[in-house]
């Protein structure tokens, strides 16, 4: 794993969207995972920007969404499909088709699941799959104790994660969907690279659990140990229970600029 320490969320999310840029410039019709939420935002403005001014061009690249709460139609002002659209797909010349986030209001949850499995392997396989971490650990919406070996399918959320998410929604609780389909941490780990964003210090036990704890189910993200290729871009609050803060730092101040953005 590659721990990135950046002052801010700004520039923590600024580095990820250089490498994510990379890729689409070295590869146009890359294969990208997103995710939703309030940590991806600034990750996805800077793509905005990078797309404006800089020129990138996201016309044959393919998207596939970790998620969606199940009982949301598409324009639900809190469906992850809206949130795309309003935050990303709007703004870039990305083909709508070519964006794929699972159905929530499906009649027939486990055929969606597969086929959601396989239009991924139709695609090619993800190339580069972004993360954000729950306060509990959990990737996509796999919460503690999803198999390392899932696969996409209907999940349901934590007391916690409600509660998290409640924000969202009002404040209120009762208006949070309890379950979604989310892409299992199989699904994850089969992309070839995976770059988890975690910001603010609500975040920092879970980033340190991922990092440093044990590899475990009841912290999800800790399978990224496993890994091949993954990089995890924080901020300095949410690296402050982090063991090695330092020496990540020594890494990554010790690479040159082709490694970093790479
Ligand atoms: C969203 C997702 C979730 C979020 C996580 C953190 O698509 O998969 O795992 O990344 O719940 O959410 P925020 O960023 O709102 O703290």
């Amino acid at each position: 794993m590659e721990i990135i320490i950046k002052k801010d969320a700004h520039e923590g999310s600024c580095a990820a969207a250089r490498v994510i840029a990379g890729l689409v410039r070295r590869k146009p019709n890359a294969v990208i995972g997103l995710a939703t939420g309030s940590t991806p935002l600034k990750l996805y403005n800077e793509l905005i920007r990078l797309h404006k001014e800089e020129g990138i061009d996201f016309s044959e690249v393919t998207t596939f969404n970790l998620d969606e709460y199940i009982g949301l139609p598409a324009g639900h002002e809190q469906s992850y499909r809206r949130f795309m659209n309003e935050n990303l797909f709007d703004h870039i010349n990305i083909k709508t088709e070519n964006t794929h986030v699972p159905d929530g209001m499906t009649a027939d949850v486990s055929a969606t699941c597969a086929a959601y499995e396989q239009a991924i392997v139709d695609a090619g396989g993800i190339d580069l799959q972004v993360l954000g971490i729950g306060s509990d650990g959990h990737v996509g919406f796999n919460e503690p104790t999803s198999s390392f070996a899932s696969r996409t399918r209907i999940k349901t959320l934590t007391q916690q994660t409600v509660a998290d998410n409640a924000r969202f929604f009002d404040g209120d609780e009762s208006k949070v969907p309890h379950h979604c389909i989310t892409m299992g941490i199989g699904t994850i780990m089969d992309a070839r690279m995976n770059i988890m964003l975690a910001f603010g210090a609500n975040k920092a036990e879970a980033v340190a659990d991922t990092v440093e704890g044990p590899v475990a189910a009841m912290m999800p993200a800790s399978i990224l140990q496993h890994h091949a290729s993954a990089k995890v871009f924080i901020d300095e609050a949410a690296a402050t229970d982090l063991k090695l803060a330092d020496y990540y730092r020594w890494v990554y101040n010790g690479k040159p600029d082709w490694q970093k953005n790479a």
